[in-house]
């Protein structure tokens, strides 16, 4: 039978590949964007698109009348640029995910699934390049990335009280970075994969010959291929994973690591220069997948240089256009 699903934040980079691959199965689908529609990554026409501001509560009613599930991707964020000098406004998301839970506890919606981040874990356990990976436990006790950090591990026990005192299936995963086309790759929102795919399509398109490295390169992440994210939410969204839970690659690099991969890709190499006064959020972090294995036999495992690869070519294909106009 078909669903009618909800996608809040579909305008967006996750969130327009998630409402893409619901409606290709048949189901029903909303989006929802506070962004003007000229302005969302992907418009799905056999969707029904509407711009709300999911702050507002009676936007949320509006946006979940007559859905039977919800995924909430709506978050004001990016990567540590933005997050690092917007606290504030990443926090203020907390209004669309207590607002959304209210009218999907009042409207009768089956399931709701909540993005949280790999941002919810202690500070503490990632002072080290080296790290072994973050396991669900490391998020207590609480030392999140401020502001934005502190907002997703808010919400996580938001849709835990619900759940348990209102009766409403949640579910939540920690997204670790995530990557792919269709992502922000200028503005300032922009997260490390994107940022340097393309600076260093700066040098290949356009002769630049230095690449500016935020930090000094040897702070480490893992990255996760956007596809991958789509399956791991539905995956997660469908199961009996009642805890938040890890949703993330654990193949873990280094940021210099990350610019060698896209400058073998360009097949151009630029002068590094590090910028150590730049954001730069915690020295080390990986996903531990121990869990996400035990309960799905799945975990992310698509390659970073593939999925790189997939994304240089996006964004160089966005910038040609943009220069050709
Ligand atoms: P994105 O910025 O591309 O998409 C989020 C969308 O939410 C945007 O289109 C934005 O306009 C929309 N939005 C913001 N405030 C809104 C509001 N008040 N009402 C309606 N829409 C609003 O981000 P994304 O990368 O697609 O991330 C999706 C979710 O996953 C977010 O909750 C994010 O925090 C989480 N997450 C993402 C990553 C990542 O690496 N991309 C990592 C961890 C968690
Ligand atoms: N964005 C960006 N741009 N980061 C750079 C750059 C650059 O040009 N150069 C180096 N970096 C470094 C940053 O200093 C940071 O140490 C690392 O690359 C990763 O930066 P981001 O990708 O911006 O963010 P993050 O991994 O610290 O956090 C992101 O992932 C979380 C989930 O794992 C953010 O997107 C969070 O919002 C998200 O929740």
């Amino acid at each position: 039978m078909k669903k009618r699903i909800l996608v809040a934040g579909g305008g967006g980079f996750i969130g327009g590949h998630l409402a893409r691959s619901l409606a290709d199965q048949g189901n029903i689908v909303r989006v929802v964007d506070k962004k003007p529609l000229t302005e969302w990554y992907q418009v799905h026409d056999d969707c029904d698109n509407l711009v709300l501001d999911l702050n507002d509560k009676a936007n949320c009613y509006t946006a979940v009348n007559g859905y039977n599930e919800v995924f909430n991707l709506a978050a004001d964020m990016g990567g540590m640029g933005f997050i690092e000098n917007n606290k504030a406004e990443c926090m203020l998301s907390v209004l669309i995910n207590t607002h959304l839970l209210m009218a999907s506890r009042d409207l009768g919606v089956t399931r709701f699934f909540y993005a949280s981040s790999a941002c919810v874990y202690n500070g503490e356990k990632q002072t080290d390049p080296n790290n072994p990976g973050l396991k669900e436990a490391d998020a207590y006790p609480a030392l999140a990335e401020d502001g934005y950090g502190w907002e997703k591990l808010f919400s996580e026990r938001m849709c835990r009280h619900f759940m348990e005192d209102y009766g409403l299936t949640t579910r939540v995963a920690r997204f670790h970075n995530v990557y792919g086309p269709y992502g922000t790759y200028d503005g300032g929102r922009e997260k490390a994969p994107a940022a340097m795919a393309r600076k260093v399509i700066d040098g290949e398109l356009f002769g630049k010959d230095e690449i500016i490295i935020w930090g000094d390169g040897e702070q480490t992440r893992s990255f996760m291929y956007v596809d991958e994210c789509v399956e791991g939410i539905q995956k997660i969204m469908y199961s009996d994973i009642i805890e938040p839970i890890n949703l993330g690659s654990d193949e873990m690099v280094s940021i210099n690591q990350l610019v060698d991969i896209v400058e073998d890709i360009a097949g151009y190499k630029l002068k590094r220069t590090y910028d150590l006064d730049a954001p730069k959020g915690v020295r080390g972090r990986n996903s531990d997948n121990t869990l996400i294995k035990e309960y799905l036999g799945w975990a992310p495992s698509y390659p970073l240089v593939e999925g790189m690869k997939k994304t240089y070519d996006w964004i160089k294909i966005q910038m040609q256009e943009k220069a050709s106009k």
